[in-house]
C-alpha cells in the first residue's frame, strides 16, 4: 500500500542556482514517478473545473465564469482535466503546460480519448518564453504555483503573457490543510506544526524504488507575492 508522508522542514529559500535547478529537476522527476500513482488514486472531473480533492469545483463556485471565446493557458495542468473542461465549455484555445513528460502523456491521451483539442506543452511555469507578450485572456492554475522555486518570476511571466484586463485564476492548498493534513491522516499530533512558521514541505512517496521526493513550498511564500501582485 503506497503511503504519503510528509516532513516538515524550516525554510530554504537557497540563493544557490545549483541547488535550485537540482531541486527543481528532482521535482520533474517526482511527478514523472507519481503519475500512475496520482491519475490512478484521484478521479478528477472532465466535466466540472476542479480547485482540489475536498474542494467544490467552478461549478458550483462560479470564479471562472463564462470562457466562451477566451484563449486560456493552464499552468501546471498535471493531467489536463481543468483544459480539457475549459475547451469543452468553449474556449477558443487552450494550452495546458506541465514540467511532467508522463503528467502530459495522460493529459493527451485523456483529450483524445474525450474527442477535445488542447495543446499540451512541457514547459517550466518560471519560463514562459515560448510565449508572446498578451497572448491570453485568462490564466488559470491549480494547486501548481505551490511548486515555483521563483514565485515573483511565475507571476512576472505570466502577467506579461496576459491581455491587458486578462486574468489568472490559482489555487492552492488553505494553510490548515498544511498545518493539520498530515496529523490528521497519521493521527499523530507530533506532526503539528506551527501556522506561523513559513517552513516548506518535503513529500516522499513510500513504495516506489527509491523514495522520489517532491517539494512543496510554505504558503507564506505566495500569500506575500500573490498579494502584491493585487
Ligand atoms: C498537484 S499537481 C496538480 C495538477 C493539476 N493542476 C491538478 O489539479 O490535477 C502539480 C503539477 O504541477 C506540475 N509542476 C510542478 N512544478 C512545475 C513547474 N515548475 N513548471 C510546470 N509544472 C510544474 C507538476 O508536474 C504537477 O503535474
Amino acid at each position: 500500500m503506497l503511503a504519503l508522508k510528509q516532513k516538515k522542514k524550516k525554510p530554504c529559500y537557497s540563493e544557490i542556482v545549483g541547488l535550485v535547478e537540482m531541486s527543481k529537476k528532482r521535482n520533474e522527476d517526482a511527478w514523472d514517478k507519481l503519475t500512475e500513482h496520482y491519475q490512478g488514486s484521484r478521479r478528477i472531473s472532465l466535466e466540472n473545473y476542479h480547485y482540489g480533492a475536498y474542494a467544490p469545483g467552478e461549478n458550483e463556485l462560479g470564479i471562472i465564469g463564462d470562457v466562451d471565446g477566451l484563449d486560456i493557458l493552464e499552468i501546471g495542468c498535471g493531467g489536463g482535466q481543468n483544459s480539457i473542461v475549459l475547451k469543452k465549455q468553449g474556449a477558443r484555445r487552450v494550452i495546458g503546460l506541465d514540467q511532467s513528460e508522463n503528467q502530459l502523456k495522460h493529459a493527451r491521451y485523456l483529450a483524445e480519448r474525450v474527442g477535445t483539442e488542447v495543446q499540451f506543452i512541457k514547459c517550466d511555469m518560471e519560463d514562459l518564453t515560448i510565449f508572446g507578450n498578451t497572448s491570453f485572456d485568462l490564466i488559470v492554475s491549480s494547486h501548481a504555483m505551490n511548486y515555483a522555486f521563483d514565485l515573483d518570476r511565475v507571476l512576472r511571466e505570466c502577467n506579461r503573457v496576459l491581455k491587458p484586463r486578462g486574468r489568472i485564476v490559482t489555487c492552492i492548498s488553505h494553510p490548515l490543510w498544511i498545518v493539520l493534513g498530515d496529523v490528521l491522516e497519521n493521527d499523530d499530533f507530533s506532526r503539528l506544526v506551527n501556522y506561523f512558521d513559513g517552513f516548506d514541505d518535503i513529500w516522499d512517496w513510500e513504495g516506489y524504488e527509491q523514495q522520489k521526493i517532491a517539494t512543496f513550498h510554505g504558503f507564506h511564500r505566495y500569500i506575500f507575492p500573490l498579494n502584491a501582485s493585487s
